[in-house]
């Protein structure tokens, strides 16, 4: 862009319209929480995040990929060792936000395990309690502590990764996760709603399919073997959604971006999915051709792993 179009873009932007220099850095200036950020979709939003000019604080349980991840992005990126069922953990992780970069502007709230795979008949009150922690109520409790920092700034951005197996089920999926991603969406209209008057905004991305190592939880694969398998899924999540390809870390970023920033400022409270066309169609692939898939993908990550010594 020459100084002409900036000036231009300036103008424009006195009179309430785009301001086009923004998108030069579309996060410059402002401070995020990203959960789950070391891996899968949440890696991809780090990335973008950084590179649109974030300072980020990245929590997740997974402290050796935390320690990697702070040494590629040195002083932009810090790592808490954060597990989302514990609130403590949670409202420590927010306060490093201020600790480190001075303030919070946005949360993306995207960690998440599928390891709660029981029907409703075999569902123990433990399996229900812990589930909800991880799915759920993690999202209230980023929501709650993030509350205070950002009325600080005048306003913020909290930004809840649910699924699109809430609304057009997915025969891979399990009850817990369902139904507190489900809950997801409407905890986002509500929390919306709720700070609106503090201009924090609530707004959920709602996902397809993704190649990330979630899956290999969904067949007990080891968290090495479940890394690599990301690389066997594309031809399976092709076949997942209209669109005929795997959905992308980068795919979920922009998104994630649009709504950190403040070409987002006057949405909150909507779910925006990201989804290839899930939402519209799902094809019917069996819970059994998907699990050997699965297995499959399990199989050959094993193997490149065995080579690899
Ligand atoms: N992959 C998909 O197809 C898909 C589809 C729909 C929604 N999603 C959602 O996208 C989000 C990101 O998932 P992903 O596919 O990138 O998976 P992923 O497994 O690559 O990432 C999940 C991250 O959450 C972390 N995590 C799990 N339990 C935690 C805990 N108790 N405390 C702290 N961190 C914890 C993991 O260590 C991991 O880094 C999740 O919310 C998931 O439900 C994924």
């Amino acid at each position: 862009m020459d100084q002409h179009e900036l000036e231009q873009a300036r103008r424009l932007d006195a009179r309430g319209a785009f301001a086009w220099e923004k998108m030069m850095g579309r996060l410059a200036g402002k401070v995020a929480v990203v959960t789950g950020g070391v891996s899968g979709i949440a890696f991809g939003v780090v990335e973008m995040y950084v590179a649109e000019g974030a300072n980020v604080i990245v929590a997740d349980i997974q402290a050796q990929k935390g320690a990697t991840l702070e040494q590629r992005f040195p002083g932009s990126v810090f790592f808490s060792p954060c597990d989302i069922r514990d609130e403590s953990d949670i409202a420590r992780t927010i306060a490093m936000a201020e600790e480190k970069f001075g303030g919070l502007d946005i949360v993306v709230h995207a960690a998440a395990s599928v390891d709660h795979k029981q029907k409703i008949v075999d569902l123990t009150t433990e399996a229900w309690d812990d589930g909800q922690a991880n799915l759920l109520r993690s999202h209230v409790m980023c929501i709650k502590h993030a509350v205070g920092p950002m009325e600080k700034r005048g306003g913020g951005s909290v930004v809840l990764i649910s699924s699109a197996a809430a609304e057009n089920f997915s025969p891979a999926a399990s009850m817990v996760y369902v139904v507190c991603k489900g809950a997801v969406l409407y905890l986002a209209r509500w929390a919306a709603f709720e700070l609106s008057s503090s201009n924090i905004r609530v707004n959920a991305i709602v996902p397809g399919a993704y190649a990330t190592s979630m899956w290999g939880q969904l067949v007990g694969a080891s968290k090495d073997v479940a890394d690599v398998m990301p690389e066997y899924l594309d031809e399976m999540m092709a076949g997942s959604q209209p669109l005929p390809k795997a959905g992308k870390p980068m795919d979920i970023a922009y998104a994630a971006t649009f709504l950190g920033s403040d070409e987002s400022r006057f949405v909150t409270g909507t779910q925006l999915a990201v989804d290839g066309g899930l939402s519209v169609f799902r094809p019917a692939v069996p819970r059994e051709k998907v699990m050997a898939y699965l297995e499959d993908a399990k199989a050959q990550a094993e193997a490149e792993l065995q080579q690899a010594g």
